[in-house]
């Protein structure tokens, strides 16, 4: 019998642009989604029975159906029943440190990660497109989590095309704990407002994200600018949460206005505002900074920096069954 246990990186956007509505109820995005150092841990072990048990140190996540990683695993579950038959169940327990409700994929990275685990627990042998496929039935992110890195992604999100390693960029963020913002709530607030002004034709459609694949964020990208990279950060959703949340939009004014810092924007639907920063140390100076200026016990500041990496192995252990 084996256990393994799983790094679940958080993911931001550099870019997010809403192109247009879907005919499945979504939009249609062009994203630049970058995976950062901030992860969850997964671990994963069979269980005698069939049963899914999930354990989450953070009291806001659920161990039920209503957690994005219990789907993931009943899926799994679903797909392969001989699996479930020969291994039995699975426990999993999620050790948090990414932010809840907070845009930066913590619900999405944490059922990649059982997605990746059952199919290592069950020896599977998925390729990484299969897993990708089962992986966009649970969610939006849920692909780009599994490989992580630096990404376009269009259509719902779910459609990636790989952009070059970046090197390491070092990134400030700031979260009121208290403050959760709905994914659903953003996207159909936008639509209510700006979905007069979405693109109506197919052609169009392709052309707008065309041009993110050969625009300045990208460029920007591959030359490796940290500079230009910051200037480029674009997020539509800001237009609709910030106005709602006065107090992210003085904390990301606050922040983009520090000495040091490159660029600040919300990530995703926030309400997490990320800053660009070009060291370690510069980091640390802005958070210092940040928290003398904002005293609120309710700010949580994170440093952290972007990876290469999705879900990836930390540890396997081998124990003796029965
Ligand atoms: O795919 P995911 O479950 O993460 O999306 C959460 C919600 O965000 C969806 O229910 C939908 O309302 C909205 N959404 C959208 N268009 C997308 C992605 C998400 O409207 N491309």
């Amino acid at each position: 019998m084996r256990s393994y246990r799983l790094i679940a990186p958080a993911k931001i956007n550099l870019y997010l642009e809403i192109i247009a509505d879907r005919p499945d109820g979504y939009h249609e995005l062009a994203m630049i989604l970058q995976s950062i150092e901030l992860a969850d841990q997964i671990d994963l072990h069979s269980l005698s029975g069939d049963n899914i048990i999930i354990h989450c140190d953070h009291p806001q996540v659920p161990a039920d159906q209503s957690n994005l990683a219990y789907r993931a695993a009943e899926l799994m579950a679903r797909q392969f029943p001989a699996a479930l038959g020969k291994y039995g169940g699975v426990e999993i327990t999620i050790q948090k440190h990414i932010p809840v409700a907070a845009g930066l994929a913590g619900g999405s990275t944490d059922a990649a990660a059982v997605l990746v685990g059952m199919d290592l627990l069950w020896d599977l042998g998925l390729t990484q497109s299969e897993l990708q496929e089962l992986a966009a039935t649970l969610g939006s992110d849920v692909p780009f989590c599994i490989v992580g890195g630096t990404a376009i992604a269009t259509s719902r999100g779910e459609q990636l095309s790989p952009l070059p390693n970046l090197d390491p960029l070092y990134i400030v963020l700031a979260k009121y704990r208290s403050l959760e913002v709905s994914t659903a709530w953003a996207y159909k607030t936008y639509r209510q407002q700006f979905g007069s002004t979405y693109l109506q034709d197919t052609h169009s459609l392709a052309d707008r994200a065309n041009a993110v694949h050969s625009g300045a964020m990208v460029k920007a990208i591959v030359s490796q600018d940290p500079t230009a990279i910051a200037q480029q950060l674009h997020n539509d959703l800001e237009r609709v949460v910030l106005p709602a949340h006065p107090q992210v939009s003085q904390l990301r004014e606050l922040l983009a206005t520090q000495p040091g810092v490159l660029g600040a924007m919300m990530s995703g639907s926030g309400p997490t505002v990320l800053a660009i920063v070009p060291s370690p140390q510069q980091a640390a100076a802005v958070k210092l900074q940040i928290q003398q200026l904002i005293r609120d016990q309710d700010l949580e500041l994170f440093i952290t920096q972007t990876t290469v990496q999705g879900i990836h192995l930390a540890s396997t252990t081998h124990y003796p069954s029965g």
